[in-house]
Parts: C-alpha cells; sequence; structure tokens
C-alpha cells in the first residue's frame, strides 16, 4: 500500500488535508495518518482527479512522425492527464473492429487510459452495431478536416442517428462546416442546430466537440431546457485566442473550428465559471513544425495542447477567474459521468488510483524546448502559468 501525505486532497467538492492510500490500482483509503509501506511526500501540493481529455488526436500509423502513443502519453503524462479519448481520423482511420484493436493494443505505449473512439463513414455506418461493443464512443464529421472522414449526406445523417442511438454509444459530432473562417464562426449555431434536431428526433446521447461562439453555447444550454441528452465541449485555444490573434500568427493558430471573436472568448471564461459549460477538451491536433510552416493555406489544420490544459485553466484559478471546484467540474468529473468512466472523475474510495499531483504556486513559461509532444511546438508558448501538475498516478502506478 501506498500513501500520499501532507496534500490538500480534493473531495467532495472541496479541498481536504487528508492522506490517500493506494492499492493496487485503486483509492482504498482517505483520512488522517494512514499506515504503509511507503510514504510519498505531497506537502505543499494539491491532488486532483487525474484529467480526462476526451478530445486528442493521436496520430499513430502512417502519421507517427506527428505523434505516436509514445510521445502523446509523456505530453499528457506531463500535463497532469490520465485518461485520454483518441479519435478515429488516424491513416488509416478506425472505421473497423480490426483496427480498433490494433489500436487499443498500440495506446499500451502512453502508460495512460486510453478510450478509442470509432468512425463513422458512407461506407461502414451499417455495420456499426458491430462496432459499437469495441469502441468507447463514436465520432461523426460533418465538416471537412484532417483525414477526409466527413459525412455529406443528409439521408446518411439521419440513419446514422439512428444506428448510433441503438447501440447506446454516445456519439460525438464535429458539427461545424468548413470553409472561410468568418463563415465557419457565422454558421456555427446553424450546424449545431442541425445535429441537435436529429438528437431529438432519435433521443441520441450527442456530445458537441469544440464549441466557440456565444450563440452556440446558449443555443445548446436552450436544448437542454427540453430534456435533450446533449453535452458540449470547448477547448482552451478559444479561451486563450480570438481571430485577431490568427490574423497576427496565421497558420499556427489555424485550427477546426477556426477562432471567434473578443466577446465570444469572454463570454466562454464567464459560462465556463458560471458552470455552463460540460466539459473543457483539447482537441490536441499536432501536426510538426514544419508542416505549419507553409503559409496559413495550405497548412493542416489543428493545434496541439493536451500537455498545458490543467496549467492554462489552474493559471486562471490562481487569477482568481475560475473555481478550483469548477476545473475540476469540466476536466474531470464532468468527461467521466458523460462518458461513462463510473470509476474515474472523482477521489473517493473505491474509485481509479487516477491522480495528478499539482504544485499550485510552480511559475513555468511554456517554451518549445520544453514540449513533449512529437509535433514540438505549443500555440501557448511565450506564456508563464502558475500551478503546475508535478506526478500523476495512472491505476495507482507513479508517473513519469
Ligand atoms: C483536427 C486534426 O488535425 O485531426 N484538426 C483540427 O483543426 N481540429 C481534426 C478536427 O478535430 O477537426
Ligand atoms: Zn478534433
Amino acid at each position: 500500500m501506498t500513501v500520499l501525505t501532507g496534500a490538500e486532497v480534493f473531495v467532495d467538492g472541496e479541498l481536504k488535508k487528508l492522506d490517500i492510500a493506494l492499492e493496487e490500482d485503486k483509492i482504498c483509503a482517505l483520512g488522517r495518518n494512514l499506515e504503509g509501506e511507503e510514504h510519498v511526500d505531497c506537502s505543499g501540493k494539491l491532488i486532483l482527479p487525474g484529467v480526462i481529455d476526451v478530445h486528442v488526436h493521436v496520430r499513430d500509423l502512417k502519421q507517427s512522425h506527428k505523434e505516436d502513443w509514445e510521445s502523446l502519453g509523456r505530453a499528457a503524462i506531463a500535463g497532469g492527464v490520465t485518461t485520454v479519448f483518441a479519435m478515429p481520423n488516424t491513416d488509416p482511420p478506425l472505421d473497423t473492429v480490426e483496427r480498433v484493436h490494433d489500436y487499443r493494443r498500440r495506446a499500451q505505449a502512453a502508460k495512460i487510459n486510453a478510450k478509442i473512439y470509432g468512425a463513422i463513414t458512407s461506407e461502414n455506418y451499417k455495420d456499426l452495431e458491430n462496432l459499437a461493443s469495441h469502441v468507447d464512443a463514436f465520432k461523426l464529421y460533418l465538416g471537412e478536416t484532417t483525414g477526409h472522414l466527413i459525412v455529406s449526406e443528409k439521408r446518411l445523417h439521419r440513419e446514422i442517428f439512428k444506428i448510433v442511438t441503438e447501440t447506446e454509444k454516445i456519439l460525438t459530432v464535429h458539427a461545424q462546416r468548413g470553409g472561410d473562417p468568418k463563415d465557419v464562426t457565422r454558421h456555427e449555431v446553424d450546424d449545431i442546430c442541425y445535429v441537435l434536431d436529429l438528437a431529438a428526433a432519435y433521443e441520441t446521447k450527442l456530445h458537441i466537440a469544440h464549441v466557440t461562439t456565444q450563440r452556440a453555447v446558449e443555443t445548446i444550454l436552450e436544448a437542454k431546457k427540453s430534456k435533450l441528452d446533449v453535452s458540449f465541449e470547448t477547448c482552451p485555444h478559444y479561451l486563450y485566442f480570438t481571430a485577431k490573434d490568427r490574423e497576427r500568427h496565421g497558420a499556427w493558430l489555424k485550427m477546426n473550428p477556426p477562432l471567434a471573436t473578443e466577446d465570444d472568448r469572454e463570454f466562454l471564461w464567464w459560462a465556463l465559471a458560471e458552470g455552463l459549460i460540460d466539459i473543457v477538451a483539447t482537441d490536441h491536433a499536432p501536426h510538426t513544425v514544419e508542416e505549419k510552416s507553409v503559409g496559413y493555406e495550405k497548412a493542416p489544420a489543428g493545434v496541439p495542447g493536451v500537455e498545458f490544459l490543467l496549467p492554462l485553466l489552474f493559471d486562471a484559478v490562481n487569477a482568481d477567474r475560475l473555481s478550483l471546484a469548477r476545473l475540476v467540474e469540466v476536466c474531470c468529473t464532468n468527461p467521466a459521468r458523460r462518458f461513462g468512466l463510473s470509476h474515474k472523475g472523482e477521489i473517493a474510495v473505491g474509485q481509479d488510483a487516477d491522480l495528478v499531483v499539482v504544485d499550485p504556486d510552480r511559475k513555468q513559461a511554456i517554451t518549445r524546448e520544453a514540449v513533449q509532444s512529437k509535433c514540438g511546438w505549443s500555440p501557448y508558448e511565450g506564456l508563464t502559468l502558475r500551478g503546475w501538475p508535478v506526478m500523476v498516478f495512472v491505476l495507482g502506478r507513479p508517473l513519469p
């Protein structure tokens, strides 16, 4: 038995001075002066549930020069992320049972908990029932993006919503159309209304990826009132940057959906602090420095982020922009609840020993040299943040 001592532990919505005892992969006791064979001194630190990032692109297979499971694991661990949901727009895509199994096997190299999304395509959609028992959720692309998994035919959308609903899996949708950034931002509400209507018609468990604007958030909140089973995420880059920053930084801030306005960004922070946003996920989309250096039009869309999710939000806690309770909700508790991980997302006896130890006062600048992701850069380079993870436990195993 290992006992973590001296920390303030986030339990039942608040920080408490407690020891945590770990037995194999579980939390077996919480209390004072716990006995154990091994003690880890965590004085001056906070212990939170391990972060669950429900939107990560790992590029193992043919794009492993951008990221593979091992490098993704290093980046995640550095950022306090103990569980990721890997998107299926790999090359080749995760659209068959065999490919999903192969990906799961490869994911062991990451040393963290890996959940795998199944791809929905115009070819495989009739077979989703079969794929369902092998995947953790399904992803549908209604907008063009990396990997060309877009399904454009409206007739198929209805079929797909119906079939996925029968599998009882979560359907995560990339709802926003592609195209000129201004148009994408302007049309986000319409695109989201389109999927909300489908979810209402078939009673689908819908999760809307990377929401960027105030109007879209308000639209989803309105839909929730009519008992739709819908959740949504925003991403740290929509909290930190706007279309103005993209004008200055070009391809380095090119992603789908594109950055929105300063008003939208301000609104997202407000909504986050008010508890109106379900999940913050990174949409970690690694592309190399070389690939991003070819100008806006030609560069691939997407920015990396998994290793900075917790520091980016913890810094906001230190700045009183956000409470620690909200941070834990959107990064740990809500992702676990929504995606059916009943043994994760909170610190309690019997839960999985997925934990992050945070030094709340550590001040550190984000530099290119320190980036763990294989892509080798970060859109947050130059930012100095206060509050960093110092170690994690994944199913009781201390890392790095
Ligand atoms: C993602 C990628 O590169 O895989 N890119 C992005 O701009 N977000 C794909 C996606 O999530 O749309
Ligand atoms: Zn994505």
